[in-house]
């Protein structure tokens, strides 16, 4: 047990080993744990610490490894307790120097700096896969520019709008997402080695150095490091950050994919899914479930949860480090692996939809969806908005009773709720002219929309 060598006399009990490990999920991070050892003993060397050769033989040991591990034949152990121990001992074993690798390192600054490292590169992956589903939404959105369908508020019709204009809603989400990862990664963007345990290392070790070498600098490559010890050791502020960032993301996929299974209904019957993304039932033969929406509406609860549970984790920890936070790792390892697949799938999904435009005109033909158009069209004619609106509620109450749509009022029943009602009332009801006034930016009538898709194709232009 190389982690209690001198100050114990007897190894941990069994359960306590099975208990305490970590490298069974934490060996995840062998890839930066090599990368980070590899600078750190660069440093080392650059200290006088190290001989050239001795450098060399933990260089090329850990190389080494690398490939061993990279092969699938390296073999863990439990006794080791996590990654860092496990490839240090490895290394060792190969040669004598790696007994010095550890010199003014601790597995604390070891660990800060391997999730950032992995972080980095994984917030570069998650971005990807939020651009496909963009573009995936983006390709599903361009020719329904002009498919009307109502647009809801309280689940009730409200007014209508484009589907086009419904699915760039989620772009604009997603686009947060994405700069919401870009600053995450900017925080985490920083280099923690040099730490040590907690007070740092009297020994001469560049930290602006290992920090170049890592990739660890700003915009004009400046190296940025942690610039408190205490701080930097138990410091899981980025981990939090990107598991809010991806319990949001969640929360937007789950909106999106409510909205999917909703539309595949039968009642909406807005879209088809593809017989890929549903499955059947084991019991009734017609059936066409949405279950690929409903998991990544499900899953959504497990991201938000990875978030709370790193919270509580956090919020009681006296400085610094504390064994509970190699709890942090399953939940960030969760996050972004649920993320990515949900944001993967949901992709995948969207770009086999179908957009069933018959079923949308349908549902959008009805006239009372119109009704705050009628009320704008007296506004126009000077009527304050307070009494169109009343006035058109009225009509509406009308129509009711009548047993008839709001379109099919005579002229002479317009009059009856308020006198500024002309004959060209009806115009109010031509959808298509209706869609056409609403040129604002932002809003969801064709030119604005297909400014929008333009926007977003140069935006989503794959470089
Ligand atoms: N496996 C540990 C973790 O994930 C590494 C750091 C252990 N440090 C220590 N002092 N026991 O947090």
């Amino acid at each position: 047990m190389v982690s209690r060598s001198g100050r114990f006399t007897s190894g941990p009990a069994r359960e306590v080993a099975a208990f305490t490990e970590s490298v069974s999920f934490d060996q995840r991070l062998w890839k930066q744990d090599i990368q980070g050892s590899l600078a750190h003993a660069d440093t080392l060397r650059q200290a006088g610490l190290l001989s050239s050769a001795e450098y060399a033989a933990i260089a090329k040991g850990l190389q080494a490894i690398g490939r061993e591990i990279a092969a699938g034949k390296f073999r863990w152990r439990q006794d080791l307790e996590d990654v860092h121990m496990n490839i240090e001992a490895a290394l060792t074993r190969r040669t004598p120097a790696g007994a010095r690798l550890h010199t003014g390192r601790s597995r604390n600054d070891q660990v800060a700096l391997d999730m950032r490292l992995w972080l980095r590169d994984e917030i570069a992956g998650v971005q990807s896969d939020l651009r496909t589903l963009q573009r995936a939404l983006l390709q599903l959105a361009a020719p329904n520019a002009e498919v009307w369908v109502p647009g809801y508020t309280h689940l009730q019709r409200a007014q209508p709008v484009s589907m086009a204009h419904h699915l760039l809603a989620y772009l604009e989400m997603f686009e947060r997402d994405f700069q919401r990862l870009a600053d995450c990664a900017d925080r985490a963007n920083v280099c923690p080695l040099g730490s040590g345990a907690i007070a740092g290392t009297p020994l001469p070790l560049d930290r602006e150095r290992a920090a170049r070498l890592l990739g660890f600098v700003d915009a004009q490559g400046k190296p940025r490091v942690t610039q408190n010890s205490m701080d930097a050791v138990s410091d899981r502020d980025f981990v939090v950050e990107f598991c809010a960032a991806g319990a949001l993301m969640a929360v937007h996929l789950s909106r999106l994919a409510e909205d999917l299974i909703l539309w595949s209904s039968r009642e909406f019957n807005f879209i088809r899914l593809d017989d890929a993304y549903t499955t059947g039932s084991s019991l009734m033969p017609q059936k066409r479930n949405p279950d690929i929406a409903e998991l990544t509406r499900g899953k959504s609860g497990r991201v938000i949860g990875n978030l709370m549970a790193l919270l509580t984790l956090l919020k009681g920890l006296p400085m610094t480090y504390n064994r509970d936070l190699q709890e942090d790792k399953q939940r960030l390892f969760d996050t972004a692996d649920t993320i990515r697949a949900c944001l993967r799938l949901t992709a995948g999904m969207l770009s086999k939809t179908r957009v069933n435009a018959a079923a949308c005109r349908q549902a959008a033909a009805d006239p009372a969806l119109l009704a705050t158009d009628l009320a704008d069209d007296l506004v126009r004619k000077r009527v304050p908005f307070r009494e169109a609106h009343h006035a058109v509620g009225r009509a509406v109450a009308l129509s009711e009773q009548l047993g008839a749509d709001l379109n099919q009022l005579t002229l002479k029943q317009w009059q009856s709720v308020h006198p500024a009602f002309q004959r060209d009332v009806t115009g109010a009801f031509d959808l298509a002219r209706a869609m056409q006034r609403r040129t604002a930016t932002g809003s969801p009538g064709s030119a604005a929309v297909k400014h929008q898709l333009t926007r977003w194709t140069r935006v989503l232009k794959p470089r």
